[in-house]
């Protein structure tokens, strides 16, 4: 049978996997590392990421901004997408800002020594603790509201206030999964124009450090034409802000939220440097056509720079037929990749055993947990697996651990550094302790 959709997976895995030799016979590998060795010694579910297709995102963003905007740019990464010291400590050696969602995850990018100006702080309703870390560590606060720019106010009163950007409520979203749009006018996200006005009016009289505007329409879209209205609308304010009161943004910041291919049929996905040329050039275009001065071009992304360096790795128990399909029941799944019970999101797989196996017909990947929601991959062409296989997906690096829980008592991954040939454990799997630590007995 056909194994002409191997080599279209592979795509989907970090550059540098390969199928190698070796004593057990062909196997995948990364950067060099044999992914069933890193099964044995560091257990299953694992998650790998690898550090030189990370380092090649951040460079594709780096070069289509350099070649389509003329004025200052710059990357926020979105940290909602995964977090964890290592990738802190990686973004800052990256010299990347850092999108942080709340106290939390400014927490994680301090300690792994993300420097303040670099920290950029979201949030729809952000709580006193929230404002109170964003105070004390970051270089920006994206402002979702008027209550909380009423907030910030008050407590500026005789200290510094980082800088403050504004959300604004473009009107419009992105074509994505309804649960990951953020732009339409009913969004919970960010402020209305006339909100957004009321804002910059507000800031003006009580001398509030604002610098900035922003917007973000949804995740994981393939066309960026919406962004085209959006940024008309988002233009349009800033005139009327000018003309009001004299304020211009040194920072326009369009979010993020590009779309990346999660399985071979949609290979080949769009380059990043198509999307960021079309926001380049409508903004270009836009602020010339209303005499304003061209921002700085601030980008927004999560997925599209993790995503493709991630990938999960399961072992197969037990295998089931029921009358109409062939079950690979994983040692992982709802609990690290909520993705495809949330959003019908579509994977792919390969073993890591002679992964250039012919296909023996479909096959639907399923967890261990009890939702019947818990499948991770359906209708997948596979080769015959045996129990005891591993199995490897690619494209696990965005919104899988960061949206990972503990039902059915799962314990957390852990993480796995792929750096030319080295494996560092950089996050530990959660023990049967853990499920426990913050418990007090009645
Ligand atoms: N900026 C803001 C304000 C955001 O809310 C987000 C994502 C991003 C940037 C980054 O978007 P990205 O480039 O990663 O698409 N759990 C969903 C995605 C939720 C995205 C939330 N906000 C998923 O797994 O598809």
């Amino acid at each position: 049978m056909d194994n002409s959709y191997v080599s279209r997976r592979l795509a989907l895995f970090p550059s540098m996997t390969r199928i190698e030799m070796t004593q057990d016979g062909n196997h995948l590998a990364i950067a060099g590392c044999d992914l069933a060795e890193l099964a044995d010694r560091f257990g299953t579910p694992l998650y790998l990421y690898d550090r030189a297709t990370l380092d090649a995102a951040v460079e594709d963003y780096r070069q289509a901004l350099a070649c389509s905007y003329p004025e200052r740019t710059g990357i926020t990464y979105a940290g909602k997408a995964f977090l964890c010291l290592a990738m802190a400590q990686w973004l800052r050696g990256k010299d990347l800002w850092v999108d942080c969602t709340g106290a939390g995850e400014i927490h994680v990018a301090v300690a792994g020594g993300v420097r303040r100006e670099r920290i950029l702080v979201h949030g729809v309703n952000k709580s006193q603790a929230d404002l109170d870390a964003a105070v004390a560590h970051a270089g920006t606060i994206v402002v979702d509201n008027l209550v909380e720019l009423e907030r910030l106010a008050t407590r500026a009163q005789g200290k510094a206030l980082p800088e403050l950007w504004l959300r604004i409520r473009p009107g419009l979203a992105v074509d994505t999964h309804t649960f990951r749009q953020t732009g339409q006018a009913d969004s919970k996200f960010g402020m209305s124009q006339a909100e957004a006005l009321e804002a910059v009016r507000l800031c003006r009289q009580k001398g509030l450090p604002l610098t900035g505007v922003h917007f973000h329409q949804g995740s994981h879209f393939h066309d960026p034409a919406p962004i085209d209205p959006a940024l008309e609308v988002v233009l349009d304010l800033i005139a009327a802000a000018q003309q009001e009161t004299g304020w211009l943004p040194e920072t326009i910041c369009p979010g993020g939220g590009w779309g990346v291919a999660y399985h071979e049929d949609e290979l080949p996905h769009p380059p990043v440097r198509d999307y960021v040329d079309f926001i380049a050039g409508h903004l270009a275009n836009g602020c010339q056509k209303r005499g304003l001065p061209l921002p700085r071009l601030q980008l927004e992304p999560g997925r599209s720079l993790v995503a493709q360096a991630g990938v999960s790795l399961y072992r197969v128990g037990a295998i089931k037929h029921t009358p109409n399909r062939r079950w690979l029941m994983l040692d992982g799944g709802m609990t690290d990749n909520i993705r495809p019970a949330l959003y019908g999101a579509r994977y792919s797989a390969l073993p890591v055993r002679e992964p250039g196996r012919p296909a023996a017909g479909p096959a639907w990947l399923a967890g261990p947990y009890c939702e019947s929601s818990d499948v991770l991959i359906e209708a997948l062409p596979m080769p015959e697996v045996q129990p005891g296989e591993l199995i490897a997906v690619p494209v696990s690096g965005a919104y899988h651990l960061s949206m990972g829980n503990n039902y059915n008592g799962a314990r957390r991954p852990a993480v796995v550094w792929l750096d030319e040939g080295q494996a560092r454990l950089v996050q530990e799997r959660e023990t049967l302790d853990d499920l426990i630590r913050r418990d007090r007995r009645l």
